[in-house]
């Protein structure tokens, strides 16, 4: 392995924010914070949003800058690029931002019954070939409603027309409540107010790659319940 990923891996070690539980604690252990992110690891009662697909964290770091009045939780199953956001949660001293290293398949080992208030899908693989593998399909919606508060909020923002294309299709299969849909959210941009503006003009490392090819970054914010 490249030696600065190994680098990345030993610090996050060290990092009170980061955590990478075995496999035992989707399995036959039952994770210590499930139920009680809020109380015992942030110390206060402050709603959860996660990220997942976090990749880098961009939008659980930029959320966290915005809104210290909430607790974000970034979830990826790739570690050198979690660091990226860790590393920027420790410099910047912000209290309220975790990584979370795990597969998204496992989420409700991780949280309990109404424990989270949104979701952020951010660039999310399309799965060209697998839809229930889409973080959209009715098999994660069912894990996120396990988890979710009810009238939570779940985000997709995405540059393929297949994912969006995909959940607009899910949503009216299964009467999900849209708040917000939009193909093209830079043209639509005034149409939010000021605060969801700039919640928007945050970009993901993917994010950049497809807008500088040209990609149409699309919207859509739905409660499941
Ligand atoms: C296309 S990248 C987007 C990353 C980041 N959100 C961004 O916009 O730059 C998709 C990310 O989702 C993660 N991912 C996909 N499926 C996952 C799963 N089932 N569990 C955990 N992570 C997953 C991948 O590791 C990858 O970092």
């Amino acid at each position: 392995m490249a030696k600065n990923k190994l680098r990345r891996f030993d610090e996050m070690k060290e990092m009170s924010h980061v955590f990478e539980p075995t496999i035992a604690f989707t399995k036959t252990e039952k994770w210590p914070l499930k139920g009680k992110w809020a109380a015992e690891f942030f110390k206060n009662d402050h709603p959860i949003v996660l990220e997942l697909g976090c990749g880098k964290g961009e939008y659980t770091v930029g959320l966290a800058r915005k809104y210290p009045e909430k607790n974000f939780i970034g979830v990826d199953i790739k570690g050198a690029r979690m660091w990226v956001g860790a590393k920027s949660a420790q410099e910047e001293g912000l209290k309220n931002v975790v990584f979370l290293r795990t597969k998204i398949d496992f989420i409700e080992a991780f949280f309990g019954a109404g424990e989270i208030a949104e979701i952020w899908l951010t660039f999310s693989d399309p799965q060209p070939q697998k839809p229930r593998k889409r973080l959209t399909s009715a098999y994660f919606i069912q894990k996120y409603r396990e988890i979710l508060v009810t009238g939570g909020i779940v985000h997709l923002k995405t540059d393929s027309d297949l994912l969006f294309e995909f959940t607009e299709e899910e949503i009216k299969t299964h009467g999900y409540k849209v708040n917000h849909l939009t193909w093209d959210v830079y043209r639509d941009l005034s149409t939010f107010d000021e605060d969801t503006q700039a919640v928007l003009a945050i970009k993901t490392h993917y994010e950049s790659l497809f807008s500088e090819k040209g990609a149409v970054i699309k919207y859509t914010q739905f409660n499941i319940h």
